[in-house]
């Protein structure tokens, strides 16, 4: 087994409070371990419902803090992550979460995200550049920008939004 891991878990907990004042606590992940080796893989967390795997992804994702354990992302503690650190990490892992449609505002158009990234997270600056690399990404996956230009989520079936992910991942 490798040793070059790309996510480390390292006994994480996470306690909520709820009822009056928070007083009764509620462990919903209670001391996971587990690591990720660092080569293309499909991971996969499953487990009865409520028993904790969105709250997991959530601490992974940086969305909430853990009650108590470490998470190394490519061997840097993620609780200590600089600024830097958490936009190097925002470039390489994209959460895709349970309602596809949740992920997108109904009123934005989804060419608004494709052109968002590419800016932001692939650095392309110019606008021909970053739709031609939009289209030739879009086309890759049987789409084009053509398709695309002009719509809203709801105007796309549940696995299209998606595509701003392979987008990013490409
Ligand atoms: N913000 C919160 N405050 C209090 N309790 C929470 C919160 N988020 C989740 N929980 C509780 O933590 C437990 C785990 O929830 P979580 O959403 O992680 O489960 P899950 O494994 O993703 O379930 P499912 O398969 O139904 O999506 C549940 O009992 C839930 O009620
Ligand atoms: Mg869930």
């Amino acid at each position: 087994m490798s040793e070059n891991f790309m996510l480390q878990i390292m006994d994480i907990s996470k306690i909520f409070g709820y009822g009056f004042l928070g007083r009764i606590k509620f462990p919903a992940v209670d001391r996971v371990s587990l690591n990720m080796e660092d080569e293309p893989k499909i991971f996969t967390i499953a487990g009865e419902s409520g028993c904790g795997k969105t709250t997991l992804a959530r601490i992974i994702l940086g969305m909430i803090e853990p009650s108590s354990g470490t998470l190394l992302y490519k061997n840097k503690n993620m609780q200590k992550f600089s600024s830097k650190d958490k936009m190097l990490f925002l470039k390489e892992v994209q959460g895709v979460f349970q309602d596809p449609y949740d992920t997108f505002n109904p009123l934005k158009r989804v060419e608004t995200y494709l052109y968002e990234a590419a800016r932001n997270l692939l650095g392309l600056k110019d606008y021909g550049e970053a739709s031609k690399y939009i289209d030739d990404t879009l086309k890759f996956m049987g789409l084009s920008l053509k398709d695309v230009k002009g719509k809203y989520p709801r105007e796309f079936s549940g696995g299209e939004p998606l595509l701003k992910i392979r987008i990013l991942r490409r």
